[in-house]
C-alpha cells in the first residue's frame, strides 16, 4: 500500500508507450493511477485488465475510459495529472481538454507534428496558467546530460560542428506504416539534443536530402521524401554546423536502435554511442542481442532506467511546484527545425529559419 502525499494520475493513449507510463506510475511510490483512457476500447479494457489484476483485491481498480472529456468529468477534482501517449497527429486534441482543466500533463514528445500545433499547445498552457512537461526522455538520459553539463560549464570552448545519429531496423516503419514520419517518431530526440549542445546559437539555415529504397513497400507515397534515411544539415547563426542522420532500414534485427552523438569543441571532443551498454548476448544461431539499458529496460520486475526517471521526476515536480527540468521552448524550436527539414525535402532547396 503506497502512502503519503501521492500524485492521482491518469494516462490517455493504451498503445505501446502509453502502457509504459501506466506500469511506471503503478509502481512509483509518488504516484496513484487511478485511470486508463483510449478511444479503441480494447486497448483501455486490456490494459486496465492487466493492471488490476496485479492489484491486492481491497485495492482500488484502475478505472477505464474512452473518452478525456467524460474521464475529466467523471474523477473531477480527485484527478491532478495526466499522461498523453497518444499519436503524434493527435497530441493536440488530446491535450486541449486536460490543459483547460488545469492537470498537470506530460506530454510525449514530440510536442505536436508541426511548429503551428506546438504553438497552439504552448498558447493554451499559457492562456490557462497549466503546467506541462513534454517528454524528452534524453534529458533523463545519463550521457547526453553529462555531455550537456560539460558543454554548459564551458569545457568544450565553442562547439563549432557536430553529427547526431539516430537508426533502427525496418521493424519500426514496417509496424509503422506510413503513420508517422521517422522525424517525429525518432529524430525529434536528437533535433532536441542538439539544440541543448548548441547553447544559445539558434539555427538559421537547414538541408535536407533522403533516400527511399527499402520502406517504400511500407510507407508507399505518404513517406516518399522521407523514405528509409535523411541528411539533415543544420547551420547555426554562431556559424556551428550540425548534421543530423536519420535511418530506419538495418538490413540487421539484432542491432535495435543505434544512436550517437559525436561533438567537437574548440577545447575538447566527445563522443557518446548508446550500444556501448556493457551487455552482449552471443546466441547460438549467431545473432547477437545487445539489450537496451538506458531508457526503458526491464529487470526486477519492474521497468527501469530514463523514462522510470522522466515520470518520477514529472511527479516529483509537480507534487513540490518545482519547475520541470525539461525545457519546452526547445521542444517547439526542435519540431520547428524538423518542418524546415522537410520543406527543404519537398523543394530540394535550403530553407531559411
Ligand atoms: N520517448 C520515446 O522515446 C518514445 C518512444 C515511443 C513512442 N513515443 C511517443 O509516444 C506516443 C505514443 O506512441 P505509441 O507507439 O504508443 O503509439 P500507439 O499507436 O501504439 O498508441 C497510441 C494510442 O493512442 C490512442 N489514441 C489516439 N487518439 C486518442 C485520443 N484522442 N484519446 C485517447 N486515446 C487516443 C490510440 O487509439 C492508440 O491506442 C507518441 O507520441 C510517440 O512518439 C515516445
Amino acid at each position: 500500500m503506497k502512502k503519503g502525499k501521492l500524485l492521482n494520475v491518469a494516462v490517455v493513449g493504451c498503445g505501446d508507450f502509453g502502457e509504459k507510463h501506466a506500469r511506471i506510475f503503478e509502481k512509483l511510490p509518488i504516484a496513484n493511477l487511478l485511470a486508463v483512457c483510449d478511444v479503441n476500447q480494447l486497448r483501455a479494457d486490456g490494459l486496465a485488465g492487466k493492471i488490476n489484476a496485479e492489484r491486492e483485491c481491497d485495492e482500488e481498480q484502475v478505472q477505464r475510459f474512452y473518452d478525456i472529456e467524460d474521464m475529466l468529468q467523471t474523477l473531477g477534482d480527485r484527478l491532478d495529472a495526466c499522461s498523453v501517449a497518444v499519436s503524434e497527429h493527435f497530441h493536440y486534441i488530446a491535450a486541449k481538454p486536460i490543459i483547460e482543466a488545469k492537470k498537470a500533463l506530460l506530454l510525449e514528445k514530440p510536442i505536436a507534428h508541426n511548429g503551428e500545433y506546438a504553438d497552439k499547445i504552448m498558447n493554451l498552457v499559457s492562456e490557462n496558467n497549466s503546467r506541462m512537461m513534454v517528454g524528452q526522455v534524453l534529458k533523463f538520459d545519463p550521457k547526453y546530460q553529462t555531455m550537456a553539463a560539460c558543454i554548459e560549464r564551458g569545457e568544450f570552448g565553442e562547439v563549432t560542428n557536430m553529427y547526431l545519429e539516430r537508426t533502427s531496423t525496418n521493424t519500426v516503419p514496417k509496424r509503422l506504416s506510413g503513420s508517422i514520419s521517422m522525424y517525429h517518431y525518432m529524430g525529434v530526440h536528437d533535433f532536441e539534443a542538439m539544440l541543448t549542445f548548441a547553447g544559445k546559437a539558434k539555427p538559421v539555415k537547414v538541408y535536407a536530402q533522403a533516400v527511399n529504397k527499402v520502406n517504400k513497400k511500407y510507407h508507399g507515397e505518404a513517406a516518399v521524401n522521407e523514405g528509409d534515411a535523411t541528411f539533415n544539415t543544420i547551420t547555426f547563426d554562431n556559424g556551428t554546423i550540425a548534421v543530423i542522420h536519420l535511418f530506419w532500414a538495418h538490413a540487421s534485427d539484432s542491432l535495435g536502435f543505434v544512436a550517437r552523438a559525436h561533438i567537437f569543441g574548440t577545447k575538447a571532443t566527445g563522443y557518446i554511442d548508446i550500444k556501448k551498454q556493457g551487455i552482449e548476448i552471443f546466441r547460438k544461431d549467431e545473432y547477437v542481442d545487445y539489450p537496451e539499458m538506458t531508457y526503458w529496460p526491464e529487470f526486477n520486475d519492474e521497468i527501469q532506467g530514463a523514462l522510470k526517471a522522466e515520470l518520477l521526476h514529472f511527479c516529483e515536480a509537480t507534487l513540490s511546484g518545482r519547475p520541470y527540468i525539461v525545457d519546452n521552448a526547445r521542444a517547439v524550436l526542435a519540431v520547428k527545425v524538423i518542418d524546415a527539414c522537410r520543406k527543404s525535402l519537398e523543394t530540394g532547396m535550403p530553407v531559411l529559419m
